[in-house]
């Protein structure tokens, strides 16, 4: 067998000869490159300047075991990392960016299938989506959850309840001190958030759709089957390196479709749908926005974990983890679809249990009977928005009210919790110019607080429109991702303060009820925003970058290049 490293190492020369000899200065015995051996590149998010990824460095070891064992060399190497506490404005301006490092790492070095390590929120996606543009034969290896918050006897939620505790410290039912015990509660271990924000999400997805091994999602961080898994995925690349298998024969619309179901089914992230989009983009696919709404009405939600429930990743684990989910709405699955262990999806749930029946509901009792995340359209955003309505109020699904209007965040947070600020419980929030291109990067601001004075007369919330996205650890009724968006001419910028506002999420509908000629009348007067930088890289991203509808990957890097892993070997 001829691997694609052969045309570093193998055979006489002076160039393989150097080859070698830089790579034994690691210390590799005279006989290493005289087996025939697969290199297994190790695509390594560590960082601690990212806590959830902070750990992989002895993940990165448990899979070199794996690695050996299976007979090939193991090669560890960087990646930028994004870690959503620290980075500034937002992870999401460096998705892209990330994504370009892994796709020409992949392709510019030696090495014939490539284990990824991700974890944080982006890295998983970018991950993807460098791995599905490089197309080298790909498995990915997800870092796990933290542990349970705990503090005195409570369970705290990364995130999710990090929003309620504050509200109650604002309203003075929580003393600071104790505010600040939780603080060290919270996050109790490695791992990323343990709720089912953006990164359980996107880990929950990439098993779905079939690029780790069955059960890589839920095992927490710390748990001894982590480092177990992490050496069967080390093991399964050198098989993969083998057989050729790319991550394009992986990922069909049916893997695709099988992810957005089970996205579906898990109350998953709002951001999922942007990174999913983004993939399909790079693999091809016609996904857009109606296929998630397509698949929201035929798909119950059976994963009670928070934000949109009540349990936990670890509790989601101890239940079945994404396995369960996937046998419990098997009916609506493609389970022809083949996945990274070289069995299909309908192969992998064989003998699956799902062991605690509150955590994943059976279909006929789901926490809800529709897909957590909804698409709206109408005048105020024709090419689409995002509600999560799992985690959302009942009662806001259907509402009309007058709209407040901020023009960026710091109008938002400057006037917001002021006592003269005149707002009610029917009042309709609207932030705009923090879209992809206004944020720019789209931060998640489109969770704004509930303002100090409907918090003091009970109103925990309320209906929020922004064309920036949220957390997604977080929850209320805020419609994310207007597109297009206010920055670029979207109608979200043509609002006024007091214009009706109606979101019918029964019915699909978010409607400014505003007549098409004064609409037309305001447009005319509208000056865009003067967004631009001189150089680097945000000139880049701002030059290119796509809309909310459109995954915000850049133009230019839409669809794949597998040629180049071949070519770039000659
Ligand atoms: Fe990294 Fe939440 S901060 S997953
Ligand atoms: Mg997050």
């Amino acid at each position: 067998m001829k691997f694609r490293s052969s045309a570093w190492f193998g055979g006489d020369g002076q160039a393989p000869f150097s080859h070698r000899a830089w790579f034994k200065s690691q210390g590799f015995a005279e006989d290493t490159f005289d087996h025939d051996r697969p290199i297994v590149g190790i695509c390594n998010s560590w960082s601690e300047l990212n806590n959830c990824n902070s750990h992989f460095r002895e993940l990165a070891e448990a899979v070199k075991r794996g690695v050996w064992e299976a007979g090939g060399i193991p090669a560890e190497f960087p990646t930028i990392s994004l870690g959503e506490p620290f980075i500034k404005p937002t992870t999401m301006l460096y998705r892209n960016l990330m994504s370009m490092d892994v796709e020409e790492m992949i392709v510019a070095h030696p090495i014939d299938s490539v284990v990824l390590l991700c974890g944080c929120d982006k890295t998983t996606p970018a991950q993807v989506m460098g791995a599905v543009s490089a197309d080298l034969p790909a498995i990915m290896l997800t870092g796990g959850p933290m542990l349970r918050g705990q503090w005195r006897g409570n369970q705290v939620a990364s995130g999710t309840d990090v929003w309620k505790y504050w509200d109650q410290c604002r309203l003075g039912q929580l003393s600071k001190a104790a505010f600040s015990e939780i603080e060290g509660c919270m996050a109790r271990s490695n791992g990323h958030c343990m709720t089912m924000g953006t990164a359980s999400t996107m880990t929950s997805l990439v098993e779905a759709m079939g690029l780790t091994l069955p059960h890589c999602a839920a095992i927490p961080a710390v748990d001894s089957r982590r480092m177990a898994i992490a050496q069967q995925t080390g093991r399964r690349a050198v098989e993969l390196a083998k057989e050729g298998l790319r991550p394009s024969r992986l990922l069909t619309q049916q893997a695709l479709e099988n992810a957005i179901t089970v996205n579906h089914a898990i109350g998953g992230s709002t951001n999922a749908v942007i990174h999913l989009l983004a993939i399909a983009g790079r693999l091809g696919l016609p996904i857009g926005l109606d296929d998630i709404d397509r698949l929201s009405r035929t798909t119950p939600m059976i994963a009670n974990i928070m934000p949109s429930g009540k349990f936990l990743m670890e509790d989601f684990y101890y239940a079945g983890g994404v396995p369960a989910v996937m046998h419990e709405i098997r009916d609506l699955l493609h389970l022809e679809a083949r996945t990274v262990n070289g069995r299909t999806v309908g192969q992998n749930l064989e003998e699956i249990e799902t062991y605690n029946r509150d955590v994943i509901r059976p279909t006929d009792n789901p926490v809800c009977p529709e897909g957590g995340t909804i698409v709206l359209r109408g005048n105020l955003c024709p090419n689409g928005a995002i509600l999560k309505q799992s985690a959302a109020s009942q009662k806001l699904l259907c509402h009309r009210g007058p709209a407040i209007v901020f023009d960026s965040r710091e109008d938002m947070l400057d006037r917001i919790h002021q006592p003269d600020f005149e707002v009610q419980a029917d009042s309709v929030l609207v932030l705009r110019n923090v879209g992809p291109v206004g944020g720019p990067g789209m931060p998640e601001w489109g969770h704004m607080p509930i303002p100090q004075k409907l918090l003091e007369q009970g109103v925990h919330d309320i209906v929020r429109i922004s064309d920036a996205r949220m957390s997604g650890t977080s929850f209320g009724t805020n419609v994310l991702h207007l597109s297009p968006e206010a920055a670029v001419g979207g109608p979200l910028g043509l609002v006024q303060p007091g214009d009706i506002i109606h979101l019918d999420a029964a019915h699909r509908r978010l409607t400014l009820e505003v007549s098409d000629e004064e609409l037309t009348r305001r447009r005319e007067a509208w000056v865009a925003p003067s967004i631009d930088a001189p150089r680097g890289y945000l000139r880049l991203y701002l030059q290119h970058v796509l809309q909310a509808d459109k995954g915000c990957d850049f133009d230019f890097l839409r669809g794949s290049s597998p040629e180049r892993c071949d070519l770039s070997a000659k």
